[in-house]
């Protein structure tokens, strides 16, 4: 028998878990809980924690297959682990657009577990939003327009050749990603615009600013005007939660009905995350 509770941090989504050892083996009751709470408050943090890479792997494990991301080279003898580290003199942090993770691939991310190693004295706070409201709160008219859309998800935007070089030089970044797969990030796949949650059967938004390009059988401009509404709608405020972290807190967030957003806001200060994510379905 576990002894934990839990404790929202906002309205829309986000809850702290206290009590819970994530370095140990979990009982199946703790699993279950943590699950619970994930589908309940799209993203749970977990305060001082203190993982080894083989540790925050193995937790992840107990909740689905691990994904290895294709762009970004990852921990040595890790495949499994991103790390992402923006030092005092950089001024680019990673995935700094909102957005749900790899929504580029054919089965995106079911979920991410993010581990804080080393975090600024303030500032570099993470932010969620939950879909599943956006989706709630559009009209009627624009559900049943959604309703029939899918859209044109890739990684060019962030990984392809155009942005390769000037966004990602290999000299300068301390986070490292592969030269030569520009040509897998021109891939293009398409998914539902809302998506019914495979587990709690909701419906949620499910475009992003960051891997979004068009809807299908439209062309970029076209979609533009309406995406841009999404874009904007989809992270009210009164959607979001905002956690700020010190150094061995966890994140743990589904990929699936919530977006996400690191704000840039700790130039001269070094931070450094570790990263897993575990494998999804085929959105429906
Ligand atoms: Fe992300």
């Amino acid at each position: 028998m576990i002894n934990y509770d839990i404790t929202p941090i906002a309205g829309a989504c986000g809850a702290e878990i206290h009590g819970m050892d994530l370095s140990r083996d979990l009982d199946e009751e703790a699993v279950d809980a943590i699950r619970a709470a994930l589908l309940d408050h799209l993203v749970v943090f977990f305060p001082d924690q203190t993982l080894t890479p083989d540790q925050q792997i193995a937790f992840g494990q107990r909740f689905g297959e691990l994904d290895i991301d294709r762009f970004v080279v990852p921990m040595e003898g890790h495949p499994e682990m991103m790390v992402l580290i923006k030092e005092p003199d950089e001024t680019v942090n990673f995935a700094r657009i909102w957005h749900s993770d790899v929504t580029f691939q054919e089965r995106p991310a079911m979920g991410s577990i993010l581990y804080a190693v080393e975090v600024p004295p303030y500032g570099g706070d993470t932010m969620w939003a939950n879909e599943y409201l956006a989706y709630d709160a559009l009209s009627a008219g624009m559900k049943k327009l959604l309703g029939g859309l899918r859209a044109v998800h890739s990684a060019r935007g962030g990984y392809g050749k155009a942005v390769l070089n000037k966004r990602y030089d290999q000299t300068k970044r301390s986070m490292k990603i592969y030269r030569d797969r520009d040509h897998i990030a021109e891939q293009e796949v398409t998914h539902p615009v809302v998506r019914t949650h495979p587990e709690t059967g909701r419906k949620a938004l499910y475009v992003n600013g960051a891997y979004t390009e068009r809807f299908e059988g439209m062309t970029a401009e076209e979609s533009k005007p309406i995406l841009q509404y999404l874009y904007q709608h989809s992270i009210r405020p009164e959607f979001t939660c905002r956690f700020r972290w010190t150094q061995g807190a966890v994140a743990f967030w589904d990929n699936r009905a919530a977006m996400h957003y690191p704000i840039n806001d700790y130039h001269g200060s070094r931070r450094e995350m570790r990263r897993i994510t575990i494998c999804g379905d085929q959105p429906a």
